[in-house]
């Protein structure tokens, strides 16, 4: 071939290739699109995908779920936060613990890691046990307290494990933590510290229980509440079951814990419903046990420190009046099984063997001194005549009831007195 007839062929070629118009796409139809499923098994492999996403996810149902601490807004508003919650935020904030609630389940192949929890008035009497069950359990906990009737001493035996941490703080004052459950129970418990500043009282209640509620809300906690069997007031059901309203004076010298318990409640069931905060409502009749203020008027620390310094024990009132007594280490118990279930509460947790104080005593007498006297006081206002739990739902929902009996677990709160009146006296002689 001579150049020209190459040249000639070549430019023919081009002139063709410049005539070229590509097909117009089909518009996709129906059945176009069930012809390409068909063909080459597309359909098959897409079921298979469909399925193995199903089999995934209904195993891992919160895999996908955004954590708390993701659904929270940057821009909630938190004000006063003090320098020393802010470093601790940033301290814990790095943790991967705090990406799990509590309760959801773990992506595959990842082991139970423990919980955040903060305790407020974890140096209390029931706070203290609360905190030894937990960090036994291997959780990290944060104890929030004032110290008006805590005492570092109930929590000093933690001091130096890396999973406690203990924090001076008042509730009514805002806090930022990041936890996964919040056991809330700042609230001074005995009659002699609740009306000794009855605004403070319920400024604790109802600005503690708001403060923490809010801190729930923001860090997608759950919250439990210790309220109290004192919501029955004066009661006119006997025994007293959840659903009973209660019968209190809402402008007596009790009210500040009283309706300050009862309006705690109603905060917590408020952020249940309008915020979506999980909660737990305990209701805590009378408790006893080793680290209970000794001089603080409730009625077995009160028989128990007068019999041990020889006083005549001290009945306000005839003594009828009865009352049930739980050892703490079924409180701490029931309250660990309320917060881990699915149910809200409020639930009853107290023991319902029922003793009137002259039986107390009785009890009180056979384990410390035979030879014990008693006097009798005039009653104070609004003592009610009889407290019983019914504990049905306790036992129907968490599977609880109190194991140690008042016979058993007196002797272990008056060892506890009797080491700690000796000591006192000792160093108050020094
Ligand atoms: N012990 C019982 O028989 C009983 C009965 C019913 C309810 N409760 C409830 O259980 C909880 C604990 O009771 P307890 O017997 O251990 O009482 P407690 O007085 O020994 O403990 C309360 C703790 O809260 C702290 N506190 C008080 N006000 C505070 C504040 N504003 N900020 C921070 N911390 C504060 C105290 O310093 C203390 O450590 C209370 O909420 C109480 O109402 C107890």
């Amino acid at each position: 071939m001579d150049f020209h007839t190459l040249n000639h062929r070549r430019s023919e070629n081009q002139s063709k290739d410049e005539d070229y118009t590509p097909k117009p796409s089909k518009p996709w139809s129906f059945l176009g699109i069930i012809n390409y499923l068909l063909r080459e098994q597309r359909l098959f492999f897409i079921l298979i995908g469909v399925g193995i996403a199903t089999l995934f996810f209904s195993v891992q149902p919160d895999f996908m779920k955004p954590t708390p601490r993701l659904q929270t807004k940057v821009n909630d508003f938190v004000p006063n936060l003090g320098s020393q919650s802010l470093a601790f935020q940033s301290h814990v904030s790095a943790d991967p613990i705090t990406l799990l609630r509590p309760g959801a389940k773990m992506p595959l192949g990842l082991k139970k890691n423990p919980l955040r929890i903060v305790v407020t008035g974890g140096a209390g009497f029931v706070g203290s046990h609360l905190v030894d069950r937990l960090l036994a359990r291997g959780d990290y906990v944060i104890v929030v307290d004032n110290f008006f009737t805590g005492r570092k001493e109930n929590v000093m035996h933690h001091i130096g494990n890396p999973r406690f941490e203990l924090i001076r703080h008042d509730v009514v004052e805002p806090l930022l933590l990041e936890v996964d459950q919040i056991y809330h129970l700042a609230c001074p418990a005995s009659p002699v510290h609740y009306k000794f500043n009855p605004i403070k009282t319920i400024k604790t209640n109802v600005m503690g229980t708001l403060n923490m509620l809010g801190l729930a809300k923001r860090v997608g906690a759950r919250f439990l509440l210790t309220s109290t069997s004192e919501v029955y007031g004066d009661p006119l059901e006997h025994p007293q079951k959840e659903d009973y309203w209660g019968h209190v004076n809402p402008i007596g010298v009790r009210s500040c814990y009283d309706e300050g318990k009862r309006v705690a409640e109603t905060l917590a069931m408020d952020y249940n419903r309008g915020a979506n905060v999980e909660v737990r409502i305990a209701r805590i009749f009378n408790t006893y046990g080793p680290r209970m203020g000794i001089d603080d008027g409730r009625v077995v620390s009160n028989f128990v420190a007068q019999a041990l310094r020889k006083e005549p024990m001290t009945i306000y009132g005839d003594g009828k009046q009865t009352r049930s007594f739980q050892y703490v280490a079924d409180l701490v118990e029931g309250l660990m099984r309320l917060m881990e279930g699915e149910h809200i509460g409020p639930v009853n947790l107290g023991n319902p063997g029922e003793f009137t104080m002259l039986e107390l005593a009785e009890v009180v007498k056979e384990t410390i001194d035979p030879q014990a006297k008693t006097e009798f006081r005039p009653n104070t206002q609004d003592d009610p005549h009889k407290r019983k739990p019914d504990i049905t739902r306790a036992k129907n929902l968490l599977g609880w009831e109190p194991k140690i009996s008042l016979r058993e677990g007196l002797p272990l709160m008056v060892d506890d007195f009797r080491r700690r009146l000796f000591n006192e006296s000792k160093g108050s002689s020094a």
